[in-house]
């Protein structure tokens, strides 16, 4: 839990509104319990599984938070872990037969996967009606479409953050640091529909500081910080900064910019009430 008072004590020149992902992700939280009232009432227990493969796995943070959630939530999970050394056709193997499990309403799998495992064929293996993170093929088609059934839910949680703190997208310029399949090419999508006018960038665009200084509102998500920082004389007065991936100065940021929602206690809380949304929502046919 993140104490933002005393976050704005230890940051006295922080002038931007700070984004409280712990207060939207209760709200989104709030209608997810009362879709799991109803299915306790019609003796449904949801199941999420969790597929992942691979040593030093970045997103150990994430899992902690997605596990402490669906025991809060009353979602059974089922923890799928593989070796970084694991066939790939194992690994598939196993998405089949949770594809085929009635008692796992919801599959998540976490990427990065090892170098070895072609990501796609994985990902082409889960189950439409179960895929939780909105990454196959069938469901990615109809999430261009405007026709999803379960959202991606980083970039459906940037979406709920933004809508919650009243900041329209309409005519709005937007830059966004990342391109990968799970949160910058879906969050396009979406802010796109919604009317704004996107930048997608990534390691190999030029002039990245010039097109941060021309949005009004950037999303970065890089994730590393020996590869890129997002620094104050990048952000343009009253920018609105989402860090979903820790990149961001936001200290000295924070000075200028009216809203900042920080790499802790941010996006990523909301991220998980998205997908305790979607398991429920799975859970719920
Ligand atoms: N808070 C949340 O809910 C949440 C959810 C999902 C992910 N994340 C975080 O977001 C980060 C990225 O996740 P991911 O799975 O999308 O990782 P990823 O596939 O590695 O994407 C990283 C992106 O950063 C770009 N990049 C790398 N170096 C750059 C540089 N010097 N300048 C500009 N762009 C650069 C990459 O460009 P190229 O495509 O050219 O390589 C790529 O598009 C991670 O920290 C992850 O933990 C957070």
């Amino acid at each position: 839990m993140v104490d933002y008072d005393a976050f704005s004590k230890t940051h006295l020149t922080i002038h931007a509104k700070v984004m409280d992902g712990m207060e939207v992700a209760a709200l989104v939280n709030a209608e997810t319990a009362e879709g799991m009232k109803k299915l306790r009432s019609d003796g449904i227990s949801p199941v999420l599984a969790v597929v992942y493969a691979g040593s030093g796995y970045g997103s150990v943070p994430y899992l902690n938070a997605i596990k402490k959630a669906c025991a809060k939530m009353g979602i059974g999970i089922e923890e799928c872990t593989f070796s970084e050394k694991t066939p790939e056709k194992e690994i598939i193997s196993k998405v089949t037969e949770l594809n085929n499990n009635p008692l796992v309403n919801g599959i998540l799998v976490l990427f990065p996967l090892p170098e070895a495992v072609n990501g796609l064929s994985v990902t082409q293996a889960v189950s439409p009606s179960k895929d939780m993170d909105c990454i196959t093929p069938h469901n990615r088609g109809l999430f261009v479409l405007g026709k999803e059934r379960f959202a991606p839910c980083t970039p459906a949680a940037i979406m709920r953050m933004l809508d919650y703190y009243g900041i329209s997208l309409e005519g709005r310029d937007v830059v966004i640091i990342n391109r990968s399949d799970i949160v910058g090419k879906p969050l396009f999508q979406l802010m796109v529909a919604r009317g704004a006018t996107v930048t997608l960038c990534h390691s190999k665009t030029k002039n990245l500081k010039q097109h941060c200084l021309e949005a009004e509102i950037i999303v970065t998500a890089v994730g590393d910080r020996s590869k890129f920082v997002l620094t104050e004389n990048m952000v343009r007065e009253g920018a609105v900064v989402i860090d979903a991936g820790m990149d961001a100065d936001l200290d000295e940021i924070g000075r200028s910019a009216s809203y900042v929602a920080p790499g802790v206690g941010g996006i990523g809380p909301v991220t998980v009430a998205m997908l305790m949304k979607n398991v429920v929502a799975a859970s719920s046919v």
